[in-house]
């Protein structure tokens, strides 16, 4: 390859890079949906501007892809705060918690994602650094380990969860501000599709946007994702604008059906079914079944069933309901 197309590679590159960029809303007033918890943070945050004070540690608790890490960077911005962002996963020892922290400014943020998969040790160190803002720390080794007190500037931690269960009570109880994001209504879906094509120069007719929106699983992240696939089939049928028909035609394609079911959906349902009856049957037992890790199962694949009623939660364990079966066209069983 010569030097010249390396070169506009990297061009093409840095422009899709910054597009993505730019698909992230900067302030509360670009972010579509989610209006209780905007409301509620507006609040909050115009509080602690008034006080010049930090705002109060926030957790966010939700299914992946509905914008808590966007969320996390619209509220720095509002607070006008630098914002550091890692996950519960990356920070393995109580050294790394500590090389975070003293990285932060009076009033900065710092951003946990998957808060509930903190190594235990580094949750405990949290405590006091949310609470009082210090941390004790052990230097040296074996005769010479003494502990040191390490005071902090006063900062903001945002965690995000998608295992509202996980958290241990005494990290979730040091979290002032506690919201809950909900699936987003096809409306708001169908306007954050419209901001995306605007973004990304596209035409797209309202019945287009409509469609993607509807199939979405109510989740941002997903319809963004369809809407750049789709995006592609148009082009690439030579048409200028995204309507109903490319769309429904494109997620043919893309195997998402007409609610917006991928095939683990679908697969999950219809083991539930066929095996099992319709339930009820474990969370481990059918991601067994189905080859999924039950971390996805219950994080990804089962919130949504729950939320549009396809599966219903028992003491006993998931079950199929009528509209799971009218979905995959399978007679509901009856008792005679
Ligand atoms: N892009 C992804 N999620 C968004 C949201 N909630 N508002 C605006 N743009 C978005």
């Amino acid at each position: 390859m010569d030097e010249d197309k390396i070169l506009s590679g990297d061009k093409t590159d840095d422009a899709e890079a910054s597009l993505e960029k730019s698909l992230r809303p900067q302030t509360l007033a670009q972010y579509i949906g989610q209006d209780q918890v905007k409301h509620e943070l507006s609040v909050y945050i115009e509080a602690a501007r008034k006080r010049q004070e930090s705002l109060d540690h926030v957790l966010l608790f939700g299914p992946p892809g509905l914008g808590k890490t966007t969320l996390a960077m619209v509220i720095a911005n509002e607070m006008q705060v630098h914002i550091r962002t890692t996950s519960g996963p990356a920070i393995e020892k109580p050294g790394d918690l500590v090389a975070l922290l003293n990285e932060l400014e009076p009033g900065d943020i710092l951003f946990i994602d998957e808060i509930h998969r903190l190594p235990k040790i580094v949750e405990e160190m949290l405590y006091s650094a949310m609470e009082d803002f210090y941390v004790d720390i052990v230097v040296g080794q074996g005769p010479t380990a003494h502990p040191v007190h390490f005071p902090l500037p006063p900062f903001t931690l945002i965690g995000a969860t998608t295992r509202a269960g996980m958290l241990s009570a005494p990290l979730r109880d040091r979290f002032g501000i506690v919201e809950h994001m909900e699936y987003y209504a096809i409306p708001d879906l169908e306007d954050i599709v419209k901001r995306t094509a605007d973004i990304f120069q596209t035409s797209i007719k309202p019945s287009g946007a409509h469609e993607i929106g509807r199939r979405s699983r109510g989740t941002p992240r997903i319809a963004n994702r369809l809407f750049k696939r789709i995006r592609d089939f148009a082009e690439v049928a030579d048409q200028d604008a995204i309507d109903e028909t490319i769309v429904s035609r494109s997620l043919t394609y893309l195997r998402v059906d007409q609610d917006g079911l991928n095939e683990t959906d679908n697969k999950l349902l219809r083991t539930m079914i066929e095996y099992y009856d319709g339930g009820p049957v474990g969370l481990a037992t059918i991601a067994a079944n189905i080859g999924e890790e039950t971390d996805t199962i219950a994080e990804v694949v089962e919130p949504y069933l729950l939320q549009i009623g396809f599966l219903k939660r028992t003491q006993r364990g998931r079950v199929v309901t009528i509209k799971g079966y009218q979905h995959l066209g399978v007679p509901y069983p009856t008792n005679d």
